[in-house]
């Protein structure tokens, strides 16, 4: 009797809270969350959403590709979101990838393959007004697309705008002039400036997608999608190497910045991820980079290492990282992973996270292997890509949850810690509480997805 009065309250809870947080399902196997976090779908049906952004009124802003820049607002508490009303920003289909906005609302950033767009934008209804003015153009290559922007927040007028090859191994970035491969910051007042008119922040960068500042120093760093196909002294050594790359780039509002202008390897020399897949390696260790000439490659590693910046940390190779987010106070910055394709098991395919020091430098060292810890990931990736999300884009929210776009699918995701609570604790509202009966939905989504265990 006890138990069937339980097991009713059980199924009217159960009911109240399919109505209270609506659910939106995947074609795919449930993700796997790793234990301590939660994670929800909240949107479905874009158009390959990319960049994500929330303006100053905490509205949600998202390139989709081949559409434009479309928003929506967000309601709910824990990690019960809700995306309504869904408004076109900007209807133009060269819009693919990059997005940023002003802190007073006022000012919309975007980016097509071929330039950088802004325009004056009013977050309260979330619209422009007029065409957007190019205020960076010249960019257009044959292969990479997508031109991160990130806006400094410690310098006034300090965009940077990252640009990748014009082919796998593109030879022609070993000179600086062909402004392919780099990061440039310009200054967003101007207008339509040559992208090789920019300041070299840093060159040598294959693909350089994910760009972001540390709060806490205004450190920039930027995630590498590194080669495929790669050989060394004739030898295919394409599936363990080379390393995706985090880069430092040091303190872009330092005046003395020490890293500014310097050259990160590509196209000569790549990350190290399995020296026992190298030939010659010689004294070759995980997270040096080594050099891929036909012959006598070996001699050439010094050179990588004298006169070429090594990364700050490795990925395995392949995994794809495509936007960097830390959270408020520098000690996290947040990955996500588009996953493989130039390998015979699918890696990526996740959101992982890298813990960040009090002196703004990550906590793991160069030669580290496990600087990444998964917390949202495909549960099968054999299925990948055709059964899987892939992560792309990531923002905050003012409440520290963090939103994840997956541009296959044509989703969007919310992450938060276990029961609804902030990702970020110290985002500006994070402090809200989730209502208890969400705390019961975290229950019920942990339930629901796989406990982390399949990552690696
Ligand atoms: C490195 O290469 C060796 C030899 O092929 C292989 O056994 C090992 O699994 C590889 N490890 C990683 C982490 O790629
Ligand atoms: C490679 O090294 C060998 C032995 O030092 C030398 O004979 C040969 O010319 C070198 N090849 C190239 C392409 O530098
Ligand atoms: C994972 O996906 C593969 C490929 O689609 C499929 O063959 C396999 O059955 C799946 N595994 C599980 C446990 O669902």
């Amino acid at each position: 009797m006890l138990n069937e009065i339980l097991l009713t309250i059980a199924a009217l809870q159960g009911r109240a809270l399919a109505q209270s947080c609506p659910s939106l399902s995947a074609s795919y196997p449930a993700p796997s969350v790793a234990s301590g976090y939660e994670a929800r779908l909240v949107a479905t049906g874009l158009t390959k959403p990319r960049g994500i952004i929330f303006d100053n009124k905490n509205n949600l802003l998202v390139v989709e590709r081949g559409v434009g820049v479309t928003s929506f607002t967000v309601s709910g508490t824990g990690s019960c979101v809700s995306l309504q009303n869904k408004k076109t920003v900007v209807g133009d289909n060269t819009l693919n990838h990059g997005i940023e906005v002003s802190d007073d609302g006022k000012t919309l950033y975007a980016s097509s393959m071929e330039s950088v767009l802004k325009y004056e934008y009013d977050s309260n209804g979330q619209s422009v007004k007029g065409d957007g003015k190019v205020i960076v153009s010249g960019m257009t290559t044959e292969d990479t697309v997508t031109r991160t922007l990130l806006l400094s927040k410690k310098k006034k007028n300090t965009l940077l705008v990252s640009r990748g090859s014009d082919e796998n191994i593109d030879l022609s970035t070993v000179d600086i002039n062909n402004g392919q491969s780099q990061i440039r910051i310009f200054d967003p007042s101007k207008s339509d400036v040559d992208y090789e008119q920019g300041t070299t922040l840093a060159w040598g960068l294959r693909n350089a997608v994910g760009v972001a500042e540390n709060p806490k120093d205004g450190g920039v760093w930027s995630a590498e999608n590194n080669a495929d196909n790669i050989e060394r002294d004739g030898f295919e050594i394409h599936e363990n190497n080379p390393a995706e790359e985090l880069n430092y780039h040091g303190i872009a509002s330092d005046a003395d910045n020490p890293l500014m202008n310097r050259n990160y390897g590509y196209p000569l020399c790549y990350g190290v991820w399995n020296v026992s897949e190298i030939p010659s390696a010689g004294t070759l260790q995980v997270g040096q980079q080594f050099a891929i000439a036909e012959a006598n490659a070996t001699t050439q590693d010094a050179f990588c290492r004298n006169d070429r910046e090594a990364p700050r940390l490795v990925f395995q190779p392949h995994t794809s990282p495509l936007d960097l987010k830390f959270d408020s106070k520098g000690e996290n910055l947040y990955v996500s992973l588009h996953g493989s394709w130039n390998r015979e098991d699918p890696v990526g395919y996740s959101v992982s996270v890298i813990k960040f020091g009090s002196d703004g430098q990550p906590t793991e060292g160069s030669t580290s292997t496990s600087a990444l810890t998964p917390i949202l990931g495909n549960s099968n990736t054999t299925a990948c890509p055709e059964n899987c999300f892939r992560p792309a884009g990531l923002a905050w929210d003012r409440n520290g949850r963090l939103y994840m776009t997956s541009d296959s699918t044509g989703e969007i995701y919310v992450i938060t810690k276990s029961d609804g609570k902030a990702l970020d604790a110290s985002a500006p509202s994070a402090s809200a509480a989730p209502s208890k009966g969400y705390s019961v939905a975290g229950v019920v989504i942990a339930a629901l997805t796989t406990v982390f265990a399949y990552f690696l």
